[in-house]
């Protein structure tokens, strides 16, 4: 069983690339982003109050949220029902970022996420992966890139899905947010100490999903 963890702020194209890195390698891909999502779509689905942390906690007891895969694709469930599809808009992202500041979310969702690795090869993406839930990974990775070219690539995915927006503001959400994930109190996003960094700036996806796979080929 080897375990890969892939770090890093958010569009920096952590998911594509471990998703088709983990495709070509016949690992399991783990997106962890997703059960923090889900628990944020849920916080909004019952009217919660995310700046309230002593509301947030109070989502957890009896909450059950747990990942699956159809076809090697993974789905994210809350109380026996598939969210996958209702996780990805800016409502959630900002959500999301909100519930994964509280340290009883992080451990609630860690179980999940270790249980994953023990069963499985995984290509397991987040940001706390390397630091905190597998601190043991056979290889970390911190994947990166500006803050421009990660706005940039946002815009386009937005685009290609019908709902625009404009790059000024979504360049200020992505700042927003690496602020909020790596000043938090609880598991704020940072490098590991022995985590390679990928700096996927200058590289399409073809070449950073080889960098990736070159890196994760010299573990096995
Ligand atoms: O990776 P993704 O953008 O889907 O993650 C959504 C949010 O969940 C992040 O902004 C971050 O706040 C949080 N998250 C986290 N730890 C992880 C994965 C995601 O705190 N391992």
């Amino acid at each position: 069983m080897l375990s890969i963890a892939i770090d890093g702020p958010a569009g920096a194209g952590k998911s594509t690339i471990a998703r088709t890195a983990a495709g070509a390698l016949r690992f399991i891909y783990v997106d962890t982003g997703a059960l923090y999502r889900a628990i944020g779509y849920h916080g909004l689905q019952v009217g919660a109050d995310l700046t309230d942390t002593a509301a947030i906690k109070a989502l957890l007891p009896g909450l059950q949220v747990d990942l699956r895969f159809v076809e090697g694709q993974q789905r994210v469930f809350v109380g026996g029902e598939d969210v996958s599809d209702f996780i990805r808009s800016p409502q959630v992202s900002k959500a999301a970022s909100q519930v994964s500041a509280v340290q009883e979310v992080r451990d609630f969702l860690m179980e999940t996420q270790r249980s994953l690795a023990r069963k499985n090869s995984v290509i397991m993406d987040g940001r706390d992966i390397g630091t905190v839930v597998l601190p043991d990974a056979d290889l970390k990775i911190f994947l990166t890139a500006s803050p421009e070219a990660r706005a940039q690539r946002r815009c386009k995915e937005l685009e290609e899905k019908g709902s625009p927006m404009p790059y000024e503001e979504v360049l200020r959400d992505i700042q927003q947010r690496d602020y909020d994930d790596s000043h938090r109190e609880a598991a704020p996003l940072k490098q590991a100490a022995d985590a390679v960094l990928v700096d996927t700036s200058e590289l399409n996806l073809a070449e950073s999903v080889d960098a990736v796979c070159t890196l994760i080929r010299q573990r096995l």
